[in-house]
This record gives structure tokens, sequence and C-alpha cells, in this order.
């Protein structure tokens, strides 16, 4: 087992104490885009080796890293064939032994995913599953007989299209699959299941792991009966209330964390769709709820048309931040936020939520300082910190994703304009995360020495690493200089929020309190000019021992009169 300097205890949180996981920065690395080391275009475990200098550099503490187990790829991974093995893709086991050890040699943590909702159809157990009705393994899957008519078992549907049930010609039963068919549902029920699980996490916290995020894990317990979806229930997907937060979710999990969790000084962060607050509570309120922290979803739905995922809605910057504003609230005290605004799944933040064209830069460094001063930990995903963008592949062929695929085939086959469909996919779309990260202004942005398993977005000559680093008014640097300011100054993990103004539109002023240390921020979320608010006024004008830390224009402070388009500034007060 590798030695590592431990922080704290297991347990740290139960009692809302400081732990390192609240007080760290988790920077996302999607492996299969982030650096190859050999020159096949996908990236890999000792691309990441000759990465993690520059990760140090920036500031960050942990590093989550999506699957890299052995895999047919269906899904980026997230189907998974063998969970303790690593996809020749990405290298060996040898390889990741060298990469925790350089990662904590660093200071660095390293979490993993933990994909157990489903597995992949090609893992041994599923094959074994599917062999008869009499297989031992056959309960470790979801099967059930068509209906008398013929008809599927239900109408629950699939997050990637179509119906949740897929039919096995040799036993003449359905499948679930929540997700891809190649992606069968495990059966949590299933005593022997569970143990598996734990047991598989075990073999990955032996070897020195810091933790794991848990991929859909609010999925796993399906109602008993598996009933027909209730008209009107408002879930995000048809049957959803039927398997979303189901009866034993909180109950397994409460079993995971004293079977496993709780013998070691680790985080754990649970991927969890439709949780409100109250819900979420459940999950990670203390004393007793079984994870530290959830990814909850109200925010990354809130630009949903009125047919979900694929149909575009509006948004505004005020609701945006009414609804981290309530988390805040809601979690004060009792459990502990994680900060995001985009992920592997997601459209670029850029793109999204700021603007990805003339104000690139001090919108992207607004949303930072958005993220990292709001009580949380928060989480960038690679290429966020040099404010990478949305992609504008011409040609479907040149996406990758199976989500992305599988939308494409249904709206054509229902009569979608193919020019809609194609809008949807830029502005939706998960490829716009997964295009390589952007190191250099060289061939295939510093990426890699052969052809990338997905092209690289267009404008890496001039958005790249190598052009930040030394640069004070880029982007990353102002990453840079959170993370540093978050290390000086607890009040950056600790502070109580309390929002001044920003939820009827205009500018955003909230503060953080922990003792006598006050942060106090401003954000203009728009590209016009607007006055300098007057509460912040005020509240700069009673203090005496007051300093100016970071703003997303470089280095300079607000005039106190007016805030330039994408404005946002942070200031310490003591005393
Ligand atoms: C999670 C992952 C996503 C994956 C899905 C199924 O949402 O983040 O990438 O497709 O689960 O495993
Ligand atoms: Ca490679």
């Amino acid at each position: 087992m590798i030695k590592k300097e431990t922080g704290t205890q297991p347990g740290c949180g139960e009692k809302n104490d400081r732990c390192w996981w609240k007080e760290g920065v988790v920077y996302q690395i999607y492996p299969r885009s982030f650096a190859d080391s050999n020159g096949d275009g996908i990236g890999d475990l000792r691309g990441i080796i000759g990465k993690l200098d520059y990760l140090k550099w920036l500031g960050v503490d942990i590093i989550w890293l999506n699957p890299v187990y052995e895999s047919p790829n269906d899904d980026g991974g997230y189907d998974i064939a063998d969970y303790r093995a690593i996809l020749y893709n990405f290298g060996s086991m040898r390889d990741f032994d060298d990469l925790l050890e350089a990662v904590h040699a660093r200071g660095i943590r390293l979490i993993m995913d933990l994909v157990v909702n489903h597995t992949s159809d090609e893992h041994p157990w599923f094959i074994e599953s599917r062999k008869s009705t009499e297989s031992p393994l056959r309960d470790y899957y979801i099967w059930r007989k068509p209906r008398p008519d013929g008809s599927l078992p239900n109408d629950w549907q699939s997050f990637f299209e179509g119906p949740a049930w897929e039919l096995d010609d040799a036993s003449g039963e359905y499948y679930l699959h929540l997700f891809s068919k190649k992606q069968p549902d495990l059966n949590w029920e299933n005593e022997s299941v569970r143990e598996e699980v734990y047991d598989i996490m075990r073999f990955w916290l032996d070897r020195g792991i810091d933790g794991f995020r848990m991929d859909v894990i609010n999925l796993i317990s399906k109602k008993p009966g598996l009933p027909f979806s209730e008209s009107g229930s408002g879930a995000r997907i048809r049957g959803g209330e039927h398997f979303i937060n189901g009866p034993k979710a909180v109950e397994y999990l409460k079993e995971m964390k004293q079977q496993v969790l709780n013998h070691y000084d680790v985080m754990s962060v649970g991927e969890t769709p439709d949780v409100s607050a109250e819900i979420g509570l459940r999950y990670v309120g203390k004393p007793g709820g079984p994870l530290d922290m959830l990814f909850q979803f109200d925010h990354m739905d809130i630009d949903y048309g009125p047919d979900g995922y694929w149909d575009i809605g509006e948004w505004t910057p005020s609701q945006l931040f009414s609804i981290f504003a309530d988390w805040q609230y809601a979690m004060e005290g009792k459990g502990w936020n994680s900060l995001y605004l985009n992920n592997h799944d997601q459209p670029r933040q850029v793109s999204r939520f700021g603007d990805d064209g003339h104000f690139r830069i001090p919108s992207a460094r607004l949303l930072a300082i958005f993220l990292h001063t709001l009580k949380g930990t928060p989480y960038i995903y690679q290429g966020e910190e040099i404010g990478m963008a949305n992609v504008r592949f011409e040609a479907v062929g040149d996406f990758r994703d199976v989500a992305i695929r599988n939308f494409w085939n249904r709206a054509i086959a229902e009569g979608m304009d193919p020019a809609e469909a194609m809008r949807r996919i830029h502005y939706r779309g998960r490829d716009n995360a997964r295009t390589p990260m952007q190191w250099n202004s060289g061939r295939a942005a510093g990426f890699t020495e052969g052809t990338p398993w997905i092209a690289c977005s267009g404008d890496y000559p001039s958005v790249n690493v190598e052009l930040q680093c030394d640069d004070e008014t880029s982007v990353l640097a102002c990453y840079r200089r959170l993370l540093t300011l978050r290390k000086e100054y607890p009040v950056f993990a600790y502070g109580l929020f309390q929002e001044i103004t920003g939820r009827k539109g205009g500018p955003i002023v909230y503060t953080r309190t922990l003792d006598d240390s006050e942060l106090m921020v401003v954000l203009n979320w728009s590209g016009e000019e607007i006055p300098f608010p007057e509460c912040a006024k005020l509240l700069l004008g009673g203090v005496q021992d007051r300093r100016f830390l970071v703003s997303s224009y470089a280095g300079s402070e607000p005039d106190g009169k007016r805030l330039r388009p994408w404005e946002a500034a942070v200031w310490h007060f003591s005393g």
C-alpha cells in the first residue's frame, strides 16, 4: 500500500468539522482527451504523469479521474468490463501505480470514478448472467419476461433514447438498461452484488486512492415491482420516479459507508440527478448521511426546454445565482456543497454561461470567481482553466458520443430538420467537453503526436496553456490566483454565505464571513456596463482594513462608479 500523509481521520465531516476535502480544489481529468504519451491519439496515464507539475503549479489539491478501467468504450468508459484492470489504451496497472505515487509525491490526492449502477454487457458477470434463466448470476441483473401480450415489461425510458429494455433472444427475456444497451443495470437487491461492489472499492482503496466519485449513484434502487410510469410525475425521464432516489438508495449507501468508506480517510461525491436540497440532505446531511457531497443538477437543468434535455430553453444569471444561493443556505451547517459549472457531460461553461466571443476572457474569469467564492468544494474540468469553448463540428460523423449519435438518429427519423438537430448538438452535446486539452499552438494542440481520437477544437492556436501561463491577464492566471487565495484565507472554504443582492437582475453581491474575516464578491454577469452597486459601496465604505484580492480584469480594482462588462471583483475585510 502506498504511504501518504493523511490530514484527517476517517469519518471526517461527520461533525461539520474541517477536513481536507472541504479545503481542496478538485481537478477533473477526462483521460482520453488530456495528454497522449505514445502517439496513438488517445490520452493515457503516462500522459497524465507528464502533466502533474502543471497541476501542482496551478494549485490543484485533488484529481478526479474519469473511468480508466477495461471497457469496450461504448460510453466513454462508463461501461466497465473489468473493474480491476486498466484499459490498454490508457496503459497498465504498473502505469497506474506510478501515477498514484507521482500524484502523492506532489501532495495531491486522487479519486476515481465508481460506476456501479451498471456494468458493460461484456463484463463476465453479464456474459454469465445472460447464458440462461438458470444461471447462478442471473439475478445480478434485472431480467423480466415480456408481458402476456408480448410487450415490454414496463414503459421506462433510457437516458440515451428509446426504451430501457433490451430483448435477449437466447432466453426471450428483457434486461434493464437505463443507459445504452451495452450498459445493463446491476440488481442491487442482490446482496452478492453489493458485496462484489464493496470488494472492488477495497481493491482500489487498498492500492492507496483517496476516494470515489460515484456515477449516477441515486439510481441504484428500483421500486419493487418495477411499476409503469405515472403521468405528470415530473421526473426528468419516463419512469424516473421509480428509479431515481429509489426506496433503498440511502440504505445501500449507508451499508457501503459502514462496510467500506468508514475504514479509510477518503472522500466521496455522489453524482445525483434530480435531487432537491431536501432529498440531497438524506445523502449528505450530517450526522448520518452516507456521502460527503453530491453533484446536484438544478443549475444544469436551467436551460432545458419543455421537451427536456435536447430542447434548448432560456435562463438568466439571476436564476442561476438563486439556485446556487438556495443550495448554499440549505447545506449550511448540515451538509457540504460541491461546486461545478461543467464537466465531461456538459457543454463548456464559458459558452453556456459566459460569452465565448468578444468577452471570453473576463466572462471565463467571472465564472471562475463566482464558483471559487461560494461555500463548498470547487471542481475544475480540464480546459476550463484556460477558457476552452464549445466545438462546432459540421459533420455528424465527427462526433463520438453515443448520446449524440442516438439523438441524431431519432431526431432525423422523426423528421426534425437536420440543421435544427445540429444546432441542438452544438449547444448541448457532450463532445463539447471531450475535445483534446489544448496545451500549445502546435499540431493537435500539443495533445498528441498522432491523430487525435476526436478532432481538436479549431481555436487552440489562440486558446492554450502555453500562451496563458505567463500572462497575468489570462483566464489561467485567474484560476491560479483563486487557488492561491483559497489556501491563504480559510474564509474561502468555511465562511458563511450571505447574499446581498442578485435575484432580480442587475449586479450580484454576496459576502462570506468567518470570525473577523470577510469576503465581498461583486459580479456584473452581463455584457453591458452597469453602475457600481450602492450596497457594495456601503460595505466598502464601512471598513478600515480592506484588501482587493482578484478581479476578472487582471489586477485592476473597479473604479467604484461602474462595473465593466463581465466585471467580477473580490475584496477581503478584516477586523
Ligand atoms: C454519468 C456519467 C456519464 C455516463 C452516465 C452513465 O452521468 O457522468 O458520462 O454516460 O453516467 O454511466
Ligand atoms: Ca496514448
